[in-house]
């Protein structure tokens, strides 16, 4: 265990982890998923549709020739990994993950060992200076060459109070055209009865390093800005975009946003 964890509060990397069912979480991170779950049932799908969307993006950034990818608020390692998704495409591809999580940090760092394209750093994407002109970013990453930044399930860890449109806009200046930007976020309930459900677990949050913010389609469409074009089929249910109507292990859900955006 790094020792600059609080093994005393619930963080979002190791709930997400337990909420796909990995091996990387603490006590105090099961009571929380588990009183999660109990206010709003939907947890569970809406965690694995948001790594179903995940894979899909990163297979549908592959096939349109991306091989960079700088993956910010990765979590901690577990199935369908970006590395491994983007690798298996082509084995040709890099990847950065960067997280603020210590212990998603080091588990990743242990599982990368031996792949020369794949590393981490800890970093946090609310100073995203930091982490795009970190040392090891740019010996693995070429910016002068298109690359794909993924945020996904992150920026609702991002308050406003953090600004997060502004912190989108770095990124983008960063980035040369036909770079790509892929978000998640955690929207809106339909319903008044799951957004009565969504604000107990908001509050739950309030007691992690990460608080949560919920946000509409236009909201994060904001967030997004000018700097990048929003592809079709724009910001829309994650377990929407591109998935298989065939397949019915496919989790659906209406409250998780996702959207991939092109660098003008
Ligand atoms: C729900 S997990 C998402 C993991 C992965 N991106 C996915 O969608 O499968 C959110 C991750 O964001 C990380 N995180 C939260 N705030 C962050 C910040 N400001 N900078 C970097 N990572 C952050 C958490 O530690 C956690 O690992």
């Amino acid at each position: 265990m790094p020792g600059n964890v609080d093994i005393t509060v619930p963080h979002a990397a190791r709930i997400y982890d337990y909420a796909l069912g990995g091996d990387h979480h603490l006590e105090v991170d099961r009571e929380f998923w588990e009183r999660a779950k109990k206010l709003m049932p939907s947890a569970e799908v809406l965690a694995r549709a948001n790594r179903a969307f995940l894979g899909r993006a990163v297979r549908w950034l592959t096939s349109a020739g991306v091989t960079q990818f700088l993956d910010i608020g990765s979590g901690i390692p577990t199935i369908g990994n970006v590395h491994e998704v983007a690798q298996e495409a082509n084995p040709e591809a890099k990847v950065m993950y960067v997280d603020i999580d210590p212990i998603a940090v080091e588990q990743s760092r242990s599982l990368l060992r031996g792949n020369p394209r794949a590393r981490v750093i800890e970093g946090d994407l609310r100073r995203p200076e930091s982490v795009i002109y970190h040392p090891d970013v740019l010996d693995l990453l070429d910016f002068a060459q298109p690359l794909a930044v993924l945020t996904v399930a992150v920026w609702h860890f991002v308050p406003d109070a953090a600004k997060p449109a502004e912190i989108i806009t770095k990124i983008g200046d960063a980035l040369v055209k036909d770079s790509y930007l892929v978000l998640s976020h955690l929207g809106h309930d339909p319903t008044p009865a799951g957004q009565e459900e969504q604000a107990r677990v908001v509050k739950l949050y309030e007691n992690t390093p990460t608080p949560a913010t919920i946000r509409s389609a236009e909201e994060v469409a904001a967030l997004i800005g000018p700097g990048f074009e929003i592809l079709e089929p724009g910001v829309t249910a994650v377990s929407d975009w591109f998935a298989d109507p065939e397949d019915a292990d496919d989790p659906r859900t209406p409250t998780g946003l996702g959207a991939v955006a092109r660098k003008r």
